[in-house]
């Protein structure tokens, strides 16, 4: 089968998130099984192509003031895959994917259009798939434009789209007046279609319009269909409730694993853990802290700094929590509100709260490598692959039970020696902290605690079993389209 994904970011040309590693491993998985797979991308600035080749000099995107004209370009093949990006310098040459600090770009919803109906056009050209497989509300006038204006293209009457929401809190909110800009029909303005409280829902249009969606986590997939974790989509994916499924995310083990690690300062294994106390030396001295007792159990954070996360709980119990003994390592950018709380915190406790305001892939290893626990806290999380790669790296999630969290931790019974972590359901601060005091005291007890960590790196969570389950829905798709085109 061939399959296109479109996607706004993919490791290793683009990323911001948990999106651009899922885009830089599914589509490998799938070719791995003898799929053919594209991959349609925007091409940023930061996109770094060795072998830049054009491929379509000139693909004419009609807008209502002037018709732009963007070319396609491909980085080659790698692993199986495909890759082409979209380039249109005034959209896409800039310092960031989405924003700046300060807000969004005040012309996304041009840019993803853009985007989106380039992606359409250039199948054409170089192959149109089976599948579109979108991803997120920056694709997701995909499967819109297909059932919409190019609804009567034979090239795609056939075609499906299969749609992944890897994040509801993001939906691609517009004011209404840029559908005739977009040469998009009024009547997609109606409630029943992409009308949100007044405005246009990209995200919405692609939850109507898309053969099958899909989330990233079985429980994400549950949650988003309950007005508390829906943020006002819940009604609509539950009239889909037939055709939505959860499928979790998977790691890419020769990114993610102590073992064969590109950045770590010693290897180690499940077998022999012993380079463990090397990485935690090395990630102590990358954050400044020197002169610490190693035996300290050292607390870790990835993280986009977003609400999503849950740090406003930290900042509820800091006072006491750091009263134990740990040290916290953290590594994150993003909210102004939260990169000034934890350099406040980094200020009043030296010696226990260790910040990076940054955006660093080498420091992000190094902290799975080197810590003895990671703290996702999240308010929701449609999946969550740190914690994931964290069991690889005998480094004990300490998680809130929501969403991906919720499936992929098992709760460690000292008493068993059975799972993984430690997890906490109500969002307070002070489950968070009797969570956390229970990790540190698990922690005491160091040959029960080699049990846990080693139980956490015998886990699998390589794609090849969801890469499978992603088969099963793409075969659903062209039932279904088949069934609606006869
Ligand atoms: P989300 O996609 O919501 O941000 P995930 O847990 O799915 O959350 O994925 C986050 C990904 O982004 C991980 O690969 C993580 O290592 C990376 N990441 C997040 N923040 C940073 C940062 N400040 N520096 C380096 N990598 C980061
Ligand atoms: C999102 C989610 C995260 C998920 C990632 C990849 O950004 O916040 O939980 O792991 O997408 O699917």
């Amino acid at each position: 089968m061939h399959i296109a994904f479109v996607a706004s970011e993919c490791v290793p040309f683009s990323k911001t998130g948990g999106l651009a590693d899922v885009v830089g491993a599914l589509p490998r998985a799938l070719a791995q099984l003898g799929h053919k797979v594209s991959v349609y991308l925007p091409r940023y600035k930061q996109t770094k192509l060795q072998a830049a080749q054009t491929v379509i000099d000139s693909v004419t995107v009609p807008f209502d003031d002037r018709y732009r004209f963007s070319s396609v370009v491909t980085g080659g093949e790698e692993h199986g895959v495909r890759y082409y990006f979209i380039e249109y310098p005034p959209y896409f040459d800039r310092d960031a994917l989405y924003g700046t600090p300060a807000g969004d770009y005040p012309d996304n919803a041009e840019r993803f259009a853009l985007f989106s109906r380039a992606v359409l056009e250039a199948s054409k050209i170089l192959g149109v798939p089976e599948v579109f497989h979108c991803h997120d509300w920056q694709a997701a006038l995909v499967p819109v434009l297909l059932r919409t204006v190019y609804g009567e293209d034979p090239a795609f009457r056939d075609v499906g789209a299969t749609f992944t929401i890897h994040n509801m809190g993001y939906q691609g909110l517009f004011p209404s007046e840029i559908l005739p800009l977009l040469m998009l029909p009024w009547d997609l303005f109606t409630m029943s279609k992409m009308e949100f409280f007044g405005q246009i829902n990209f995200l919405k249009g692609a939850l109507v319009y898309s053969d099958f969606i899909t989330t990233v986590s079985r429980k994400y997939s549950q949650e988003i269909q309950t007005s508390e974790y829906g943020f006002g989509l819940e009604g609509v994916l539950r009239a889909r409730a037939a055709t939505v499924t959860g499928i979790l995310n998977g790691v890419d083990y020769q990114e993610w694993s102590p073992e064969c690690d590109k950045f770590s300062a010693a290897k180690y294994s499940v077998h022999d853990l012993s380079g463990k106390a090397k990485c935690k030396h090395d990630l102590l001295a990358a954050f400044g802290i020197t002169d610490s007792n190693p035996k300290l159990p050292v607390i870790g954070i990835v993280s986009r700094f977003a609400a999503q996360k849950g740090f406003d709980l930290i900042s509820h119990v800091m006072d006491r929590l750091a009263r134990e003994d740990m040290i916290v390592v953290a590594l994150g950018a993003g909210d102004r509100e939260y990169e000034e709380m934890f350099l406040r915190l980094n200020r009043q406790f030296p010696q226990k709260i260790a910040v990076k305001i940054a955006y660093n892939n080498e420091l992000a290893h190094k902290i799975e490598a080197g810590s003895d626990m990671f703290l996702m806290p999240s308010r929701y999380e449609p999946c969550g692959l740190n914690q994931i790669y964290s069991l690889k790296y005998g480094t004990v999630p300490i998680v809130r039970a929501t969403g991906g969290l919720d499936d992929t931790i098992e709760p460690w019974d000292a008493r068993s020696g059975k799972g993984t972590g430690f997890k906490f359901s109500e969002y307070s601060g002070e489950s968070l902290l009797l969570t956390i005091r229970q990790a540190l005291q698990a922690f005491r007890d160091p040959s029960s605690w080699q049990v846990l960590m080693r139980n956490g790196m015998n886990r699998d969570f390589s794609w090849n079993r969801s890469a499978k389950e992603y088969v099963r829905v793409y075969e659903r798709v062209r039932q279904l389209r088949s069934a609606n085109s006869a």
